[in-house]
């Protein structure tokens, strides 16, 4: 059955890409002068799951526009599976696993040790690909580039000799070269003078080419996002996890929400809040998204508010929700300068993994705490000690600094209601 190809439409000047044709990755108008924020968003469509898969990529495709594309073009069921399975078991191969939904589990120990009563959730993405949920964003991007080139659409064309980029010190990057090395696709990494040396040569063990960029004094924004930028102006293909650079990074990103709707649904009980460590926004940006689409679809009956967590040593995005009191949505999105530029200090943080300079996905983050009443919160040094030290004691989760930074909100501000829920997203390195 042929439906149409999925298209995406940018979130701040209306433009629309139609995924066969064009490469729905940065705007087509990202470039124009002008003080819109650009982001291209797959337009809405497919079904929630009903299917028992395993493999967030199956159980959750027809919500996914690449196979929605696939589908589209006259590929078939199988095709999908075809390429999902083999990316999966070269995954396997290279570290030993592919993606499957990861655990949610009521860790009433950890709540108790919060003070927040006894109803806290914790999505625990410590063993996903990679050791985050970081290779969600990538997968989403590699699968729409292997349905591109098994229908050989117009948007594909020459795409296999074109090398992919990401700027990141960190998880991000290790996601990046996992996916790369099982699509066997050459990789440019631009990484910071101060990138742990067990990353760089994980990074160089999976074939990825390391470029350093150094941060000199005087200069605002990221060094490494500006080489990347440069990289894809040259011809990269843009594989990382800033959804402005890539629409498709963040509906990867999305199946985590699913399937965290999917298991509330399951035990009948949606949390009040859910607290979200916010670096770059891409995850805050797809946990925000993805609930939005289950509850439109019926799959809970309400969102929990969402509350996004920053770090006193870099809070763009906090600063950005201040002066979006009394603003309406639509006109920030025209004056993004207002409201999000590059933190003025060198940022540092034992949550180093949420120190990006700007929270590039800021515009849809606002939208999901407007929706849903929720707020952002700015936590010090020690609410992050804390939060990682209860989580090792009161959980069996390997949680790093970073991903257990949502939690560390929670402790800074404990609301009344006990039922809240927080993502570990990446393990202890
Ligand atoms: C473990 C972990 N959690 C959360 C984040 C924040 O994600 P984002 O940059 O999409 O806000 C990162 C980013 O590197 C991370 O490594």
């Amino acid at each position: 059955m042929k439906t149409v190809a999925p298209k995406f439409v940018c979130h701040g000047c209306g433009a629309i890409v139609d995924s066969a044709q064009q490469l729905p990755f940065a705007c087509p108008h990202a470039d124009d002068s002008g003080d819109v924020d650009h982001l291209l968003v797959p337009e809405n469509g497919g079904e929630f799951a009903t299917g028992l898969e395993q493999d967030p990529f199956l159980r959750y495709r027809r919500l996914l526009s690449p196979y929605r594309l696939a589908r589209s073009v006259g590929l078939s069921e199988d095709a999908w599976a075809e390429f999902n399975g083999r990316l999966d078991e070269a995954l396997a191969a290279i570290e030993g696993r592919g993606f499957r939904i990861t655990p949610m589990t009521q860790e009433p120990d950890l709540a108790r040790a919060a003070g927040v009563g006894a109803s806290l959730w914790v999505k625990d993405e410590t063993n996903n690909v990679a050791g985050s949920h970081k290779a969600r964003h990538l997968m989403g991007i590699m699968l729409y580039l292997r349905v591109l080139a098994a229908a050989r659409l117009p948007a594909g064309e020459g795409l296999s000799r074109r090398r992919l980029a990401i700027a990141s010190c960190g998880n991000a990057a290790l996601a990046a070269a996992v996916v790369a090395r099982a699509a066997d696709w050459s990789l440019d990494v631009f990484i910071p003078a101060d990138a742990p040396a067990s990353v760089v040569q994980r990074l160089k063990d999976l074939g990825a080419a390391i470029e350093i960029c150094r941060r000199y004094g005087g200069e605002t924004g990221d060094p490494c996002v500006r080489a990347f930028r440069r990289a894809v102006q040259k011809g990269a293909i843009p594989f990382g996890v800033q959804g402005p650079d890539n629409g498709l990074a963040i509906e990867g990103g999305r199946t985590l929400a699913f399937e965290m709707a999917d298991a509330w649904r399951a035990a009948g009980v949606v949390p009040a809040a859910v607290y979200v460590q916010v670096g770059g926004g891409a995850l805050a940006s797809a946990v925000a998204q993805g609930l939005a689409i289950a509850a439109a679809q019926g799959v809970i009956p309400d969102r929990p508010r969402l509350i996004a967590v920053q770090t006193a040593g870099c809070a763009p995005l906090a600063r950005a929700w201040e002066k979006l009191a009394g603003v309406a949505l639509p006109e920030a999105v025209r004056h993004r300068t207002r409201f999000m530029w590059p933190w003025e200090q060198t940022p540092a943080s034992v949550a180093h993994g949420i120190l990006d300079d700007e929270t590039y996905d800021w515009w849809e983050i606002a939208k999901g705490l407007r929706e849903t009443q929720g707020g952002t919160i700015v936590v010090d040094e020690d609410a992050l000690a804390r939060a990682h030290a209860l989580a090792h004691t009161h959980t069996k989760i390997d949680v790093s600094a970073t991903g257990s930074a949502g939690f560390a909100g929670l402790l800074s501000a404990p609301p009344e209601n006990g039922n809240l829920a927080v993502i570990f997203s990446g393990a202890e390195r």
